[in-house]
């Protein structure tokens, strides 16, 4: 029996993580977001109206789950509020199921301000970062002067650290803008203000997560990001501050690794990303199938607006994010967005001075060639079909092809934006 499912993006976040959340939902007891903060985005269809939460877990808009965000999570408090008032609107009073971890770390206005002063000032290494604040908070994090949930509630506490934070990021942010330094104490009321709001959401994850476990109900670990923008396993420096891959949920939370059941992945039936950094299969918008891709799959960022980078599937890639995370089952999405494509590639190899291992221990891949494979496309339509036997031959063979080139089996295939454009070959949380 399954009673810890994760749920990770295998490529560069952006994948489709909150559908397949919804088709789970009726068998899970409480969600947990590990990592990442406000960057994340996923829209969300409650009834008619459509709403874009960034830092609580998709599955807050299913009222019987109980949801956490674990110490791993970044929160911004503004961030916060202004979703759970979108959730008291389009959802429902929240307050009795939704926990923060007392060890989380807060995202200040200071770290919001030098993310965006410094990537606007960076020349080479620009990440194209969604200017959150989540890096300067992370670092923080490591740097041991996070001011956490609990110094919320200890005045004298909080005060020294926010003096001890001003004394760095003041001087930093005048570098860039003078004008624009904090007030101790604003930042301060601002922060006992905050405290009092968020003091019914406060609590003790690791406890609640263990008892869910006792009692043998399922825990869904959310992922945010992908795989490829875990700051350690991802295409660094060109990544998030987070561990996105499955490593990041015994930390982020407070488990012990062996306790996840089943580890689920989604990908795109092609590759996507936002933001700087090498991207071997990469069509670009002036291409014809790039163009298509990108308009049919209406690839925009839910966070930022921006247009995303749209390219083929990449084996390689997907293959080692499988391994890295012990993928037991592909959720494979947008599968639609290739119908009447006459060719369909995958990268399968790279042409490189460097080995692939060497290249998947670097990640360095900004100067690799892809080597693909090419499939014929299919003209009959997968959109909307919700049975595997009424697939097209030729679309049955590019999803065993990704099996075959990735080891793991393709369990779910989401053949468009609602619910029931779904093929569930192996439900994963099957009793
Ligand atoms: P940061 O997380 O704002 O520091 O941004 C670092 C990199 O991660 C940038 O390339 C962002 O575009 C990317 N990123 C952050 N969150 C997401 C997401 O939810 N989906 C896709 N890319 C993301």
């Amino acid at each position: 029996m399954v009673n810890s499912i994760s749920l990770l993006g295998l490529q560069w976040g952006d994948e489709g993580k909150g559908k397949v959340v919804d088709l789970l939902s009726k068998d899970i007891h409480a969600a947990v977001r590990y990592q990442g903060g406000h960057n994340a985005g996923h829209t969300l269809i409650v009834g008619e109206k459509k709403v874009v939460f960034h830092l609580l877990p998709s599955s807050i808009c299913h009222k019987h789950i109980k949801c956490y965000l674990g110490r791993g999570v970044v929160i911004s408090l503004d961030a916060l509020f202004s979703e759970i008032d979108d959730a008291f609107e389009f959802i429902g009073d929240i307050r009795e199921r939704l926990v923060i971890s007392y060890a989380s770390c807060l995202i200040q206005p200071y770290h919001i301000k030098i993310d965006q002063l410094r990537e606007r000032s960076r020349s080479g290494t620009k990440i194209g970062t969604t200017g959150r604040g989540i890096g300067p908070a992370y670092e923080d994090r490591v740097g041991r002067r996070s001011i956490r949930v609990a110094d919320l509630y200890d005045p004298k506490v909080l005060k020294v650290k926010l003096e001890e934070a001003l004394d760095i990021y003041n001087f930093l942010i005048k570098r860039h803008a003078e004008d624009q330094q904090e007030d101790l104490n604003e930042l301060l009321d601002k922060n006992l203000e905050q405290a009092e709001r968020l003091r019914p959401f406060v609590g003790n994850v690791i406890s609640d997560i263990k008892q869910f476990q006792e009692d043998k109900k399922t825990v869904l670990f959310e992922g945010a990001q992908g795989v490829l923008l875990d700051y350690s396993l991802g295409t660094y420096p060109f990544v998030t501050s987070s561990n996105s891959s499955l490593g990041g949920i015994a930390s982020g939370v407070g488990i012990s690794p062996t306790q996840i059941d089943y580890s689920l992945g989604i990908s795109k039936a092609y590759t996507t990303r936002v933001g700087e950094g090498p991207f071997p299969t990469e069509l670009g918008h002036n291409s014809e199938i790039g163009h298509l891709i990108a308009k049919k799959g209406e690839e925009v960022g839910a966070t930022t607006g921006r247009l995303r980078r749209c390219g083929w599937l990449d084996a390689v890639l997907l293959s080692h994010s499988v391994y890295l995370n012990g993928i037991n089952g592909i959720c494979l999405t947008k599968i639609d967005v290739l119908d009447g494509l006459e060719t369909i590639k995958i990268c399968v190899d790279y042409s490189s001075s460097l080995s692939n291992e060497e290249i998947l221990e670097s990640m360095a891949l900004s100067d690799v060639q892809p080597i693909y494979i090419e499939l014929e496309g299919w003209q009959e339509p997968t959109a909307g079909i919700s049975r595997f036997e009424d697939l097209n031959d030729t679309a049955v063979f590019f999803i065993k092809k990704i099996e075959e080139l990735c080891g793991a089996p393709v369990v779910m295939i989401s053949t468009g934006p609602r619910r029931e454009d779904t093929i569930i070959r192996e439900y994963p949380l099957k009793k």
